[in-house]
């Protein structure tokens, strides 16, 4: 098996391994499948993991690694990058820290669908991010990220933030390469990590627009792979398919 490769972020001695597997599945809610898959990922070789508190995967993800250590497929937790979300309604001062307890002691995650009107406020992005830089400073996590960052949005993070971003996560595939954003965040020393990477096909917020371009299938019949092997973006984070680890690591 080939091993993944790792980019450095900032901040942190903490490296990023470039292929992770995500965990939303809708409807979102933790299941044996998820459990299970998550274990044979971590088998297979997969050592980063993208969940939420939205996504109600903490838990079962705790539980596939408490297991993957019994079972001798990583020998500590330490070899794993496990990234988590705040949700909107956390996302006051007072609530980032519990919300992160909360996440680390995988208990189900919280998140109110449809967000409250009292959670339909401006965003306090920098009393917010105090919080999240406390979180690190705590030791309570090695890194501090966004997701979903406008180059605007970072800019104002960046006017305040005394621990810059590590990581922005957004959508990036080949028909939507985030150029812009992925040259202010190289300037920046923030890591873009791409999710839906394949147009997230069949989710209620993707398309099939990526996997059947026809540019995509006719490169992948020229070079005999499939769509998904020529699809994502190279030296960005490709996050894929929750239900089921296929893809090819070896
Ligand atoms: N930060 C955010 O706002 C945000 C938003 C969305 C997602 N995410 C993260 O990104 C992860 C991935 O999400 P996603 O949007 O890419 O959705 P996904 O559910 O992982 O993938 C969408 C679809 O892509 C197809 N697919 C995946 N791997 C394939 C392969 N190797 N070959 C062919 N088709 C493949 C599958 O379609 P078929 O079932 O038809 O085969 C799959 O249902 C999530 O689990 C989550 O962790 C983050």
């Amino acid at each position: 098996m080939k091993s993944i490769p790792e980019a450095s972020l900032s901040c942190t001695d903490k490296t990023i391994p470039l292929v992770g597997f995500g965990t939303a599945v809708y409807p979102l809610q933790p299941s044996q499948t998820m459990r299970e898959s998550i274990l044979r990922a971590i088998q297979l070789g997969y050592r980063h993991f993208d969940s939420a508190a939205l996504y109600q995967s903490e838990q079962p993800l705790g539980e596939a690694i408490t297991k993957s250590i019994e079972k001798g497929f990583i020998t500590s937790r330490d070899q794993l990058f496990i990234t988590s979300k705040l949700w909107c309604s956390a996302a006051h001062h007072d609530l980032v820290l519990p919300a992160l307890q909360n996440s680390l002691n995988s208990t189900p995650g919280k998140y109110e669908v449809p967000i409250k009107e009292e959670d339909i406020v401006p965003f306090d992005l920098k009393s917010v991010w105090e919080a999240m830089e406390e979180c690190k400073n705590v030791g309570l996590t090695k890194s501090i990220g966004v997701s979903n960052f406008s180059c605007k949005k970072l800019q104002q993070l960046l006017a305040t933030a005394n621990i810059p971003p590590a990581v922005n996560q957004v959508e990036m595939n080949p028909l939507w390469q985030q150029k812009k954003l992925r040259e202010f965040c190289e300037r920046n020393g923030i890591h873009v990590t791409a999710y839906s990477p394949l147009g997230a096909k069949g989710t209620i917020w993707g398309s099939s627009q990526v996997m059947e371009c026809d540019v995509l299938n006719d490169i992948a019949i020229a070079r005999e792979k499939t769509v998904a092997q020529v699809g994502p973006i190279k030296s960005n984070l490709i996050i894929i398919c929750a239900c089921l680890p296929n893809f090819d690591l070896t």
